[in-house]
């Protein structure tokens, strides 16, 4: 693998899949391939498992880790040919090239302004990284990604699953302020590789990118979609039409014990208990919330390990 910014960049996604149960099962295995190679992390936004979870990935490596929390270093520039007698300091053409000489994979957060869509969807940050550097780019939610998320859900789904075919819903959950599409975007264009029987349900509103559903049935009405349902992801994310706009908090949106049934309870986390989804589906044997944060390092060592084994 040469860089992960997206889930298209998985050359077998079967075999990913399995490669990382695998690894799971013997974290060490590989402990010597990343010897005298160094991981270096950029945050732009904040982060508990993406950060703790990479980290222990590249470690179990045998990588050294440095992380840098943008906002504490030089203000970027990202526009070309900008006279930049103003607030920014440094432009990412160079310290993308700094970078590169103290890392061997680049691992980028960047989330969207959630204000100019076009912007956003150019993925201005993650793609400057991508053209300016000389060393492999890892995708750790950018402003309409996660493929990192999207990887372990897969693989806690497969993990879990007791059909060829499981029924599998993405259920929209209201939230107080307004959130990126990019775990739900992710999330889809996964399911949509995966045999997964999908829906999406959310308010009217709330349609993602066609771009990304594409022919995935939407149905705006919840409990309809819940029928039968194996598996529930909820999330919320603010409307893609009306872009980054918080159009709806009716609480009848959130996830119930009544509403989940049967099905196991998905949620990438962090989640606002009582608001997303209720204490009861949290805490019940339901929920694999914790089993897909543990995921999120064995996606994170497999995604290292095909890019170390490309160098
Ligand atoms: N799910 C996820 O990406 O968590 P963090 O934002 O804490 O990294």
């Amino acid at each position: 693998m040469k860089n992960y910014t997206k889930i298209k960049d998985i050359p077998n996604l079967s075999e990913t899949i399995k490669d990382a149960i695998l690894l799971k099962m013997n974290p060490f295995e590989f402990q010597n391939l990343g010897q005298h190679k160094t991981l270096v992390m950029l945050f732009f936004n904040s982060s508990l498992r993406t950060r703790l979870s990479t980290e222990k990935a590249a470690k179990n490596l045998g990588m050294e880790v440095t992380i840098l929390n943008v906002n504490d270093a030089w203000n970027l520039e990202f526009e070309d040919g900008t006279i930049m007698n103003m607030d920014k300091s440094e432009h990412v053409k160079d310290a993308a090239q700094v970078i590169s000489q103290y890392a061997d994979i680049i691992a980028v957060r960047a989330f969207p302004s959630l204000t100019d869509k076009a912007k956003d969807e150019s993925e201005f940050i993650l793609n400057s990284f991508k053209k300016y550097a000389t060393v492999p780019i890892v995708n750790m939610e950018s402003a309409t990604a996660h493929p990192l998320q999207a990887l372990a859900d897969a693989i806690t789904l497969t993990e879990l699953t007791e059909k060829a075919k499981p029924k599998v819903v993405l259920s929209w959950a209201p939230h107080p302020k307004a959130l990126p599409q990019a775990v739900a975007n992710s999330f889809v264009e996964m399911m949509q590789d995966l045999e997964v029987d999908l829906t999406i349900t959310h308010p009217e509103g709330y349609e993602l990118s066609e771009a990304i559903t594409k022919d995935t049935p939407i149905n705006h009405n919840q409990e309809e979609a819940l029928k039968d349902a194996d598996f529930v992801y909820v999330k919320n994310w603010s409307s893609y039409k009306d872009y980054g706009q918080n159009l709806n908090q009716d609480n009848n949106w959130m996830m119930t014990q009544e509403k989940l049934g049967k099905a196991k309870f998905m949620h990438c986390l962090p989640v606002r208990r009582n608001v997303v989804v209720e204490d009861a589906v949290l805490d019940s044997d339901q929920s694999v919330v914790i089993k897909q944060a543990n995921n999120r390092t064995y996606a994170a060592q497999v995604v290292l390990k095909q890019i170390l084994e490309d160098l």
